[in-house]
């Protein structure tokens, strides 16, 4: 059953992810879209969502969608692939928001794309739903899509390991297994993994990434100006930031994409 919305275009729009690397969607949106209010949640305390069963996801996605609400949240970006890989489809419809999953809202485009072999990195769990695969292919079935999980590179950018040697070999590691399958383009198929495009492009050329976050946030701008959601407002909008554990780690974790200048306040729900 659908439920009827009502939304006000002067609500906020709110974001979710384990951690830090949803502010590689919120930091475009941003700059898309200054006068607006926005709020971030990061569940700290429950990453990595990518190692997480169906039922665990779900219940972190319900209990921050029930905030949102109480928040009165015009819209919901959901800047976790894991999430929307694994719970999008039973959590659609259920909410008084606009609900954006970054996997289905980006995959129209990057099926687009001029190439026949395009890999994804991605979480265990995104993987392993094969949702990448699965949405791409029903724009266009002569895509080949084939996915790869990193099992540490969460782990590296949440513990601030970044331009640690032992780092640098594992995602060496991860990307010449990649490799092996000769992709014509890589996804970074998991909103923490631009934080590592630094060094990924030590070895390889830059451009062989597509971080999916530019179009994402293109893609809920014109969607919700389409649905004359956008806050008319001039004033400069307001951010505000959550996260069920450990601020300060989030706040220092969070610098290479935005610069998080009100501390985050620690909510959990349960
Ligand atoms: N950044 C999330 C994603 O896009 C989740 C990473 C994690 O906590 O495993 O999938």
């Amino acid at each position: 059953m659908t439920i009827s919305k009502n939304l006000n275009s002067k609500s906020p729009i709110a974001f979710f992810d384990s951690g830090v690397g949803g502010l590689t969607v919120f930091s475009k949106v941003k700059r898309l879209l200054p006068n607006e209010d926005l709020v971030y949640y990061g569940d700290t305390l429950h990453m990595p969502y990518g190692e997480k069963s169906k039922a665990d996801l779900l219940k972190y996605s319900n209990n921050i969608f029930k905030f949102f609400e109480d928040l009165g949240c015009k819209a919901v970006v959901m800047a976790c692939n894991t999430t929307s890989s694994v719970v999008y489809r039973e959590v659609v419809d259920r909410y008084k928001f606009e609900l954006y999953p970054i996997v289905q809202s980006v995959s129209e485009i990057l099926s687009s794309l001029p190439i026949t072999r395009l890999g994804v990195f991605a979480t265990r769990a995104t993987i392993e739903s094969n949702a990448y695969q699965n949405e791409i292919t029903k724009y266009n079935s002569d895509m080949c899509v084939f996915g790869q999980f990193c099992p540490s590179w969460v782990h590296i950018v949440e513990n601030n390991l970044i331009n640690n040697e032992e780092s640098i070999k594992l995602i060496k590691s991860d990307l010449d297994k990649m490799l092996d399958n000769s992709p014509e383009k890589i996804v970074l198929g998991c909103t923490h993994y631009p934080f590592l495009i630094d060094i990924l492009s030590k070895f390889v050329e830059k451009d062989l990434f597509i971080d999916p976050a530019e179009d994402f946030a293109k893609f809920i701008v014109n969607d919700l100006k389409t649905k004359q959601l956008l806050n008319k407002n001039t004033d400069l909008g307001k951010d505000s930031f959550y996260v069920s554990s450990n601020p300060d780690g989030f706040i220092g974790n969070a610098k290479l994409f935005y610069n998080v200048t009100v501390r985050p306040q620690i909510i959990t729900f349960e």
